[in-house]
């Protein structure tokens, strides 16, 4: 971690707790949370819960986020949420091109890009993950695949854009798998990213993007991969789905 970018712990339930069990849940979150500002804390319950999780942390530090937004305002798609409704309900990020969302529903980088810059127009802020399989890794092919996802799924941003923009890097082989990517492995990847988007923007945006680390992060874990110099924060899937297990990540994010 670096002290000119804040960390961003974001939890990722996907598709767990109904609407009354997430609420207990951000109920236990904020109480756990409560006063730490040196992290951001995020949670991203089902489009089910938004609506009441909102009311629940109004007043708290714990912000709010979408699994998904699609690129149009309203239409004919069927299944989708838009950026206008979920701003509506006080939502201030989004998770876009999670590996899930690729590999069961077909999601693209052309696709993903269409969303961020929809989420962005409309003043919710995308948090885009990209990941190599085991496969690509095994090929030595891991730098390639995260280009190609970063290029195509951040194309056209504005440098401001690129800011509000948080990028997740979740090797797709350590989630839900229990394998953390090591320390080192993760960090080689973020300085690749960091890299990566100081040569399609500049310095200092390369410099100042927030790139979060996902992948079985848990709390006996997170301390050392939080320390990493281009770490900063962490998407937490299964971890997550406890207030005490999460708190304790957001609070290593603070030590980090
Ligand atoms: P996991 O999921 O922490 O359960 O591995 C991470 C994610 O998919 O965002």
């Amino acid at each position: 971690m670096n002290p000119n970018r804040k960390p961003i712990i974001a939890g990722n339930w996907k598709m767990y707790k109904t609407a009354a069990e997430a609420v207990a849940l951000v109920n236990a979150l904020k109480a756990e949370v409560a006063g730490i500002e040196t992290v951001e804390t995020v949670v991203c319950p089902p489009f089910t819960a938004l609506a009441v999780v909102q009311p629940a942390l109004a007043g708290s530090n714990v912000q709010l986020a979408a699994q998904n937004v699609h690129w149009e305002k309203e239409g004919a798609f069927t299944g989708e949420v838009s950026a206008p409704m979920l701003k509506e309900l006080g939502v201030r990020y989004a998770v876009i091109g999670h590996s899930e969302r690729r590999q069961f529903f077909g999601e693209t980088d052309a696709g993903v890009n269409k969303r961020a810059k929809a989420a962005l127009a409309n003043g919710l802020r995308p948090i885009v993950c990209v990941g190599e399989t085991l496969k690509e890794r095994e090929a030595n092919r891991t730098e390639q695949v995260i280009k190609t996802q970063i290029t195509g799924g951040l194309a056209g941003l504005s440098k401001n854009e690129m800011l509000e923009t948080v990028i997740a890097y979740e090797p797709v082989w350590a989630i839900g798998t229990g394998k953390t990517a090591s320390p080192q492995q993760a960090q080689d990847v973020h300085a690749f990213i960091r890299k990566l988007i100081a040569s399609l923007f500049d310095a200092d945006t390369g410099a100042r993007v927030r790139i979060q680390y996902g992948g079985s992060v848990k709390p006996d874990n997170a301390k050392e991969l939080l320390g990493q110099p281009d770490i900063d924060g962490a998407l937490v899937g299964g971890a997550s789905l406890k207030a005490d297990g999460f708190a304790a990540i957001v609070k290593a994010g603070v030590q980090a």
